[in-house]
């Protein structure tokens, strides 16, 4: 199989094209810190034949304004670094890699996490449905458009977390330009208003994930910075007028770094994630126009992920459920095992259940 042969990702050889996506988990502590069952969980996953040959780690905020959740975690203080750092020792003692995906919330936030104020975004575009609060899920509220003179500070943010994720001892990181959070607010139209030079066309749509990325690099270097984008999916209330417009632009820019790998998440058809009804597919105009590493996502299985790989529409296929079910999911792909049945009311928060118990394989 295509899909279980050896690839070369920047400094990185990975044994083969499974990668794990990043999946929140809502089992931080108080401050924000991962806690020792997550350290157990990532290295589960961490055998780099039998497990994941890249794990991308749950979303992480890089800074407080960043929260949009609970029980996230964060890496933005000296605990969140010395919390991950357990989780990367664990998982390099298995011969493992993992990047830190790095996310600010934007909108998707509420004013109880902001001590009271209003959440930010690109515009004051409320997202219709409901938020995560301290206390519960509330209607979303009405965000604050960042002023001009604000973004610098907001990049700085994800520099900070940057950094953080370097010195936790992370492989690399992933920029979380995904589903409806900071920079997808930038990205789309449905929310960016904006009449200065980050709003209106897509060059100018464009320029805040251009910063951030830039910002990145200067702390770890172009081979070990990804991007995650999710040009088409409905998540957390997003659209765009023309997602080609503004996606393929976004993915031709990053040709010019070039970074570890471009991360598309557009789900196939059927599956949670995948483009609404009337919004036309464009992961492979993106793969078109992007020269480096492209990671698909979203619904992909054994089978279809090894037609992605072998048909040329990716070089690596990153499984979000299967892996969270499967912690030896490569291994049950190559020897066409069956794989365990995901549990969704265990997928955010609460103990070692649904988290550290699914089974491997009984030969292990
Ligand atoms: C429990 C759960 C948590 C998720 N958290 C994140 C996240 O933190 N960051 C992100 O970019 N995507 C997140 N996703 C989306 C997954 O990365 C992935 O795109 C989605 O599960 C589709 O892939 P799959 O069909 O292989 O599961 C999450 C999905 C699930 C099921």
């Amino acid at each position: 199989m295509q899909l279980l042969t050896p690839y070369r990702l920047g400094p990185y050889e990975l044994k083969h094209r499974c990668v794990m996506a990043p999946m929140t988990r809502s089992r931080a502590d108080g401050d924000r810190a991962v806690v020792p069952m997550t350290a157990i969980y990532y290295a589960q996953r961490a055998d780099p034949v039998r497990g994941a040959a890249l794990l991308i780690s749950e979303a992480t905020q890089v800074s407080e304004q960043g929260i949009g959740y609970p029980a996230t975690p964060g890496i933005h203080t000296p605990r969140h670094v010395a919390a991950w750092r357990t989780v990367t020792d664990a998982v390099h003692a298995k011969g493992g890699l993992i990047y830190a995906q790095l996310w600010h919330c934007g909108r998707v936030s509420h004013s109880s996490w902001q001590g009271g104020a209003a959440p930010v975004s690109s515009s004051a575009v409320a997202m219709k449905g409901q938020a995560w609060s301290a206390n519960g899920l509330v209607d979303a509220e009405t965000p604050r458009a960042l002023e001009l003179s604000e973004i610098p500070g907001v990049v700085a943010q994800y520099r900070h977390g940057a950094r953080c994720a370097k010195e936790a001892g992370f492989d690399g990181v992933e920029l979380h330009a995904a589903n409806g959070y900071l920079v997808d607010q930038f990205l789309r139209d449905s929310v960016n208003r904006r009449t200065d030079a980050y709003g209106g066309s897509p060059a100018n749509r464009i320029r805040f994930l251009r910063d951030i990325v830039e910002a990145l690099i200067a702390v770890w270097g172009t081979s070990r910075v990804g991007v995650r984008l999710s040009p088409t999916n409905a998540f957390n209330d997003m659209r765009d007028s023309d997602p080609a417009s503004v996606f393929v632009p976004a993915a031709e820019m990053l040709n010019d770094y070039p970074l570890s790998f471009l991360h598309v998440l557009e789900g196939r058809p059927g599956s949670q994630l995948a483009p609404p009804a009337g919004v036309t597919p464009i992961a492979a105009l993106m793969r078109k126009a992007y020269r480096g590493a492209f990671i698909i996502n979203g619904g992909y299985d054994r089978e279809s992920g090894e037609q992605a790989i072998a048909g040329g529409a990716a070089d690596l296929v990153a499984y979000g459920v299967p892996f969270l079910a499967n912690p030896d999911l490569t291994e049950r792909f190559r020897t066409e095992a069956a794989l365990n049945a995901p549990d969704p009311a265990t997928f955010y928060g609460g103990t070692e259940k649904g988290y550290t118990d699914y089974p491997f394989l009984a030969t292990r």
